[in-house]
């Protein structure tokens, strides 16, 4: 078992990841929830393999659930307004617990639920994709799509506590489990060379592995909660890797994969970063099948413009200055068009 706590300013929470933990949730759950009602929200894949053993490690609870579609076509409006109303239905009262039990879907939208309905109810996260256990599961960033626009409509909301077994990404099917290895891979990238270098050897994403994985978000979560500043480097390949995603029908960890290629591209142009690093993270990604097309960053640089230019005119790249060190390097319009 691994243990993990986000420290914040005014909430702190734990993350226990352990083998087979789906058996054992009343134990950890009794940690920080005394009241009997529990409402899960999961989607109809993640129902099949593990509602039921969830219902049967939550017997000394009153437990109901809800479930909806799968995959990312439900993290809108209409999906959300069910989730209320059948909640509503069940007779959800105020301060009880919402449980999110699937991937980074059903965390983000069950995140939204809990941030909203009744002003704020507290929610605990089962995540159960690799993408959600490594990655979307802490940090706070809840939300769902409106009108094509990816999150754009959200909000910061905390988990009780997070709970993850890693035995169930077993059950993902390849490109789902590579998805997340996208991610994964950036979190060496830009904060643990020693997990970086692991990885080349294929091995079993384990305890340990999703721990360290973890850690390096939690170290950027803790500082800046809010995403104003050191949060930033967690978009390592996202800039291009966003371009990408919405072009081409690429999953956000495939995106973020040919994204952190372009990064690095740009940046050894600006002299930043060794040539090398282009390299290293192309051998990785081609050992996890994750595409590795090449595209050339500066056809995109419009596209990033328009997309993250902020107020004061300047755009903020994140650039690897070393294996498993990133930077944030603020450039203005001028500066980006002269490299177009
Ligand atoms: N909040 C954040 O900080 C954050 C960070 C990164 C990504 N995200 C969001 O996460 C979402 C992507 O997450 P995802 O890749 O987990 O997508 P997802 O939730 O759609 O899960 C992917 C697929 O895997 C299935 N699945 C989940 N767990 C399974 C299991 N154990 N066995 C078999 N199938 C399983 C799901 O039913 C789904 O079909 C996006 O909406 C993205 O915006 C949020
Ligand atoms: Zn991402």
């Amino acid at each position: 078992m691994r243990e993990l706590s986000v420290n914040l300013k005014d909430h702190s929470y734990n993350i226990y990841i352990e083998n087979e933990i789906l058996s054992n949730l009343e134990f950890y759950i009794k940690k920080v929830y005394t009241k009997k009602n529990i409402f899960i929200i999961t989607d109809e894949n993640v129902a099949l393999l593990y509602l039921e053993k969830v219902l049967n490690s939550l017997s000394s609870f009153n437990t109901q659930f809800v479930v909806i579609p799968a995959g990312e076509d439900s993290k809108n409006i209409n999906v959300y307004a069910n989730i209320c109303e059948e909640l509503l239905n069940k007779d959800i009262r105020r301060g009880d617990l919402l449980i999110a039990l699937g991937g980074g879907v059903i965390g983000d939208m069950t995140g939204f639920v809990a941030a909203t309905l009744y002003r704020g109810l507290p929610y605990i996260g089962i995540p159960t994709s690799l993408l959600a256990q490594m990655d979307s599961s802490i940090g706070g960033k809840t939300g769902i799509d409106f009108h094509d626009r990816k999150n754009i409509i959200g909000a910061f909301k905390q988990p009780l506590m997070v709970l993850i077994d890693p035995n169930t990404i077993e059950t993902l099917n390849e490109r789902e489990f590579n998805n997340g290895m996208g991610e994964l891979i950036k979190h060496g990238a830009i904060g643990n060379y020693e997990l970086l270098k692991k990885l080349y050897d294929k091995p079993k994403i384990d305890e340990d592995i999703i721990y360290e994985s973890l850690t390096v978000k939690k170290k950027v979560v803790e500082v800046d909660e809010f995403d104003t500043g050191l949060r930033m480097t967690l978009n390592f390949g996202h800039t291009f890797g966003h371009a990408i995603e919405l072009k081409y029908h690429y999953k956000h960890g495939e995106a973020v994969a040919i994204g952190m290629l372009m990064a690095i591209k740009m940046a050894n142009d600006l002299n930043i970063g060794k040539k090398e690093f282009y390299d290293e993270i192309l051998k990785i990604i081609k050992i996890y099948n994750l595409p590795s097309t090449e595209f050339n960053y500066k056809d995109f640089l419009n596209d990033v413009l328009y997309d993250k230019k902020n107020i004061s005119g300047t755009v903020s790249f994140i650039f690897l200055e070393e294996l498993g060190s990133a930077i944030i390097y603020k450039m203005t319009e001028e500066e980006i068009k002269r490299l177009i």
